[in-house]
């Protein structure tokens, strides 16, 4: 028997990977159910902890002591009868339907149904008193998350943002314009019946969602790609010529690599190496799809200056380069709002060991640039231990020169971009930008500087 979409949205939200068969299962939906799947996931896990406050006004159990399946009928059912409007008696059948044993089924009516005799009586942490608390469970964050938000951006921006990563944006598209211009596509996907329209860059399409971008007009001959307008900044800042040689150290699934591969042209090439192999087959398909054949996919550590050029002398490769982009990971704050379940994966003890990690590629990515060549330092988080801490360190030691000019590389950034003079870096926020949030940091390497590759 077919699953219905709520019980394979219960199945994905009860395990980390999904459990066998259920990417068949979806596949077997139609597009809206499948899109109901979705908004429903997605719906739960930027809300889980708004959900589960309200929860617990009505349950006489702790939430967390409920076993993850009954937990989680109890999140959507909530969530589609707060935030979706869906009819209660439609928003608890159906969660009762997908529960197991007659005391799930018993238990999962009852909250349920006392929540919807009392809509709204919940009552949140006084705002005056208790900002954190209150602000952590009105918009559904970890209390670390507001605490840094409200120090780095204070209180009203730091709402802004916290509201602003709870909101789904249109998909956005960087046009591959080897293949096509930015009004054909454009028109392409209006005469495809899609509400589409031009995107902040001159390069960039915005898609109210809709359908699978697979099933998106152009996609099989390669005339786009996935991306978000933060995340094409760090290839402008590096500003690949025809003819360029460049390194992009950290590079899948290659939506950066094969922009760069774009402008470098069939003289340039673009090395594109990433410590997973697996993701770095992601590269090679994306290459194929978008018909590039300047890029080549390596696989390795970027934290050993020994193993990369072990690994560029066994390719073949080259050894210096005229362009490097370094794009490590990260702890991800920015990009919450694609993928809310950062909130809760990630720990704030995490951030010093991403910043020692990002230090350390960082280091090695210095030895294999030539005098004069350009380095990009990106990551789509929002930690000044990973961003202005990890970057500043690095210049000041090797002496790079800072150098990035804001307002030419994001057109509609305005006065309130951070953009700390001479720093050479520049972020973009989703609350101001309407990006995913990204540091990105541009310097030049000065011939004379010591300590190169022995
Ligand atoms: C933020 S993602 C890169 C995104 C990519 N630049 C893009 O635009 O599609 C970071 C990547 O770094 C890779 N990575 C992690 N540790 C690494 C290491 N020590 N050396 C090289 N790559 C590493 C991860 O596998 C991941 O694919």
């Amino acid at each position: 028997m077919q699953k219905s979409a709520r019980r394979i949205a219960l199945d994905i939200l009860g395990s980390t990977n999904g459990p066998p068969g259920l990417s068949c299962d979806l596949k077997r939906l139609d597009e809206r159910d499948r899109a109901l799947v979705k908004e429903l996931v997605l719906g739960v896990e930027r809300w889980k902890r708004f959900l589960d406050y309200y929860a617990s006004f009505f349950c006489h159990r702790p939430v967390q002591r409920l076993s993850p399946k009954v937990l989680n009928g109890i999140r959507l059912g909530v969530y589609q009868m707060v935030f979706m409007g869906i009819p209660s008696y439609a928003a608890i059948n159906s969660m009762v339907q997908c529960m197991g044993s007659k005391g799930e089924r018993g238990f999962v009516n009852g909250v349920l149904r006392s929540i919807s005799r009392n809509p709204g009586h919940v009552e949140l942490p006084s705002l005056d008193t208790e900002i954190i608390s209150y602000a952590a469970i009105r918009y559904s964050y970890p209390d670390w998350i507001v605490e840094r938000y409200l120090r780095s951006f204070g209180l009203k921006d730091a709402i802004s943002l916290l509201k602003s990563q709870n909101s789904p944006r249109p998909v956005t598209l960087r046009v591959n314009t080897a293949r096509v211009d930015r009004d054909s596509l454009l028109k392409m996907f209006q005469a495809n019946g899609y509400d589409a329209w031009p995107g902040s860059l001159d390069i960039s399409i915005k898609v109210d969602k809709g359908r699978g971008v697979e099933q998106f007009p152009g996609y099989d001959e390669g005339l786009f790609v996935v991306q978000d307008e933060a995340a094409i900044i760090p290839t402008l800042a590096l500003d690949p010529c025809p003819g360029d040689v460049v390194w992009d150290v950290c590079a899948a699934p290659g939506g950066k690599a094969t922009h760069i591969a774009e402008r470098v042209s069939q003289d340039g090439l673009v090395v594109a190496s990433d410590i997973d192999s697996e993701r770095a087959g992601m590269i090679t398909r994306s290459c194929a799809r978008l018909g590039l054949n300047n890029v080549a996919t390596v696989a390795l550590d970027a934290t050993g200056p020994g193993e990369v050029e072990a690994a560029f002398k066994k390719r073949g490769l080259p050894l210096m380069y005229d362009k490097i982009l370094v794009d490590p990971p990260c702890s991800g704050l920015g990009v919450i709002g694609k993928n809310p379940d950062i909130k809760w994966l990630r720990r704030e003890s995490d951030i010093p060991k991403m910043a020692r990690r990002q230090a350390r590629i960082l280091e090695t990515a210095r030895l294999f640039l030539r005098p004069g060549g350009c380095l990009v330092y990106s990551t789509c988080t929002l930690t000044h231990e990973e961003n202005e801490d990890v970057w500043g360190c690095f210049v000041k030691k090797h002496g790079f020169a800072a150098a990035l000019d804001s307002k030419r590389l994001f057109p509609s950034g305005d006065s309130r971009m951070p953009n700390a003079s001479g720093g050479g870096y520049m972020y973009l926020l989703p609350h101001i930008h309407g990006t995913d949030g990204f540091f990105i940091a541009r310097g030049l390497f000065e011939p004379g500087e010591k300590g190169k590759f022995p």
